[in-house]
C-alpha cells in the first residue's frame, strides 16, 4: 500500500519528460535508409539511451529492426538483458577485472584493446565452455581508447593463442567527423584500413570494422565500412558541421531526424510584481516595470541547466516566456506578462516544439556553453520519462 501512495505521489509532481517512441523508430529507419542495408547499425543507447531510457528506446528500436546496440559498460548492458533485449550488446568501453564471466554468460560483446583483457576473457570463456566474439579497438588518432597500431602485432599473439575468442570486429573513434576539413578525419580513417590489412595479413577477418558516429554517418560514407554506431542522431539531434573554423550547413549535411523529447513542466504559481523587484537568488534580474510571473516546478536539480538563468527561454501557451533571475534547485521563474489566458497548471515546454515554436537542445547547449549530448544526458533521474508510442 505503501509502496503504491509514494508511486502516485512521485508521478504527480509536474515536471516531466516524453519521449516519443514513433520518432525514435522513425530516425532508425532514416539513418538505415541513409547507410543502406548492407551496413549494420549499432544503436547507442549508452548514459540511459542519453537521458531518454535506454530499456524503452532499446525495445522500441529492436522492434525496428536493430540487432546490435552500444552501451559503456556492463552495467548498462544488464538491464537490457533483465528487460528482454536479444540483440547484440557492445560494450564500448570494455570492461572491468571481474566481469568476464558475467559478459560471457549474457552474450555481451566487449571492446578491448590490451593483451591483459584478452587473457582475462579466455580464461574466461574457457572456463565457461564458451566462445566468445570480440571487437578490438586501435586508437587511430582520438588518443583515448585502443591499442596503438605499431603495438597491434604483440596483441595478435595474445589473440592466436586464445581459442575461445573470436575476432569479429576492428573499431575505432574520429575525434572530429563534425569538423569537415579536419585533416585527422582522413588520417583515421587510413589508419584503420592498415590495421584492417595487417589483421588480414595475421589471420584475422573481422567482418565488423566501424568508425563512424552520427557527424561521419551524415557526412562521411567512406567511414561507414560494414558498421556504423550513431548515438545522437536516433535521438533527433546532431552537431552543427564546421568548415575552417565556420559552421555550414547545406547538401549533404542534414538528415530529417526530429528530437524525442519533449520536456514539460506546469505552472506552479502566478505572482504579480511591482515595477523594481528583484526576483530569485541574488536578485540579478529587477524588474524595469510591473510584471506577471509564472514560477515553474523545475531547477537544476532537475538537468535545467543554471546556465539558462535570465537567458533561456521556455513556451507557455503559444508564446516564448524569457527565464527571470536564477534557476534554483527546484524552481524556474519566466516573464509571462502580457500573454493572455495564464492559468496555474498550465503546461510550460522548456525543450520542444508548439504551434511553429521551438526550443531545442541545441538552443540550451549555446546559451549554457556546452554540447547538446550534455544537456540531453544532464535531464536528471528526478524527472519521470513517459514513453509514448
Ligand atoms: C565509441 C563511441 N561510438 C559512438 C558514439 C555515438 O556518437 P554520436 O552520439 O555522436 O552518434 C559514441 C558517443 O559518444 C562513442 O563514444
Amino acid at each position: 500500500m505503501a509502496t503504491i501512495e509514494l508511486a502516485k505521489r512521485v508521478a504527480t509532481r509536474p515536471t516531466w519528460a516524453e519521449v516519443s517512441l514513433s520518432a525514435l523508430r522513425q530516425n532508425f529507419r532514416i539513418v538505415q535508409k541513409h547507410v543502406g542495408d548492407g551496413v549494420t547499425i549499432c544503436a547507442v543507447v549508452k548514459a540511459d539511451g542519453y537521458g531518454h531510457g535506454a530499456v524503452e528506446c532499446a525495445r522500441a528500436l529492436e522492434d525496428e529492426g536493430a540487432r546490435w546496440f552500444g552501451v559503456t559498460s556492463l552495467d548498462e548492458a544488464i538491464p537490457l538483458r533483465e528487460a528482454g533485449i536479444h540483440s547484440r550488446i557492445l560494450l564500448m568501453t570494455g570492461f572491468w577485472r571481474g566481469e568476464e564471466e558475467e559478459i560471457v554468460h549474457l552474450k555481451l560483446t566487449p571492446t578491448v584493446w590490451e593483451t591483459g583483457q584478452i587473457e582475462l576473457l579466455e580464461k574466461a570463456a574457457a572456463h565457461m565452455d564458451a566462445r566468445l566474439p570480440i571487437h578490438l579497438k586501435v586508437d587511430t588518432g582520438m588518443g583515448r581508447l585502443g591499442v596503438a597500431p605499431e603495438d597491434l602485432p604483440q596483441l595478435c599473439v595474445a589473440l592466436k593463442a586464445s581459442k575461445h575468442l573470436v575476432v569479429e570486429g576492428l573499431s575505432t573513434h574520429l575525434a572530429s567527423s563534425e569538423v569537415l576539413d579536419a585533416p585527422s578525419v582522413p588520417e583515421q580513417l587510413q589508419s584503420l584500413d592498415r590495421v584492417d590489412q595487417l589483421l588480414e595479413n595475421e589471420g584475422f577477418h573481422p567482418p565488423l570494422v566501424h568508425a563512424a558516429n552520427t557527424s561521419a554517418v551524415i557526412s562521411r560514407g567512406e567511414s561507414w565500412n560494414t558498421m556504423v554506431r550513431p548515438g545522437i542522431a536516433l535521438y533527433g539531434y546532431y552537431l552543427p558541421f564546421e568548415r575552417a573554423g565556420r559552421e555550414v550547413s547545406g547538401k549533404g549535411l542534414r538528415l530529417p531526424v526530429k528530437p524525442v523529447l519533449t520536456w514539460k513542466t506546469r505552472i506552479l504559481s502566478l505572482r504579480d510584481v511591482r515595477a523594481n523587484q528583484a526576483l530569485g537568488y541574488g536578485g540579478i534580474y529587477v524588474t524595469k516595470a510591473p510584471a506577471r510571473v509564472a514560477v515553474l516546478p523545475v531547477g537544476y536539480a532537475d538537468g535545467f541547466n543554471r546556465a539558462l538563468s535570465s537567458r533561456g527561454r521556455v513556451i507557455v501557451g503559444e508564446h516564448y516566456a524569457p527565464i527571470v533571475g536564477r534557476i534554483s534547485m527546484d524552481l524556474t521563474l519566466v516573464d509571462v506578462t502580457g500573454l493572455p489566458d495564464i492559468a496555474v497548471g498550465d503546461e510550460a515546454i522548456l525543450l520542444g516544439a508548439r504551434d511553429g515554436l521551438s526550443v531545442d537542445a541545441r538552443e540550451h547547449a549555446a546559451l549554457a556553453n556546452t554540447v547538446l549530448y550534455e544537456i540531453l544526458c544532464g535531464i536528471s533521474k528526478r524527472v519521470p520519462r513517459r514513453h509514448i508510442s
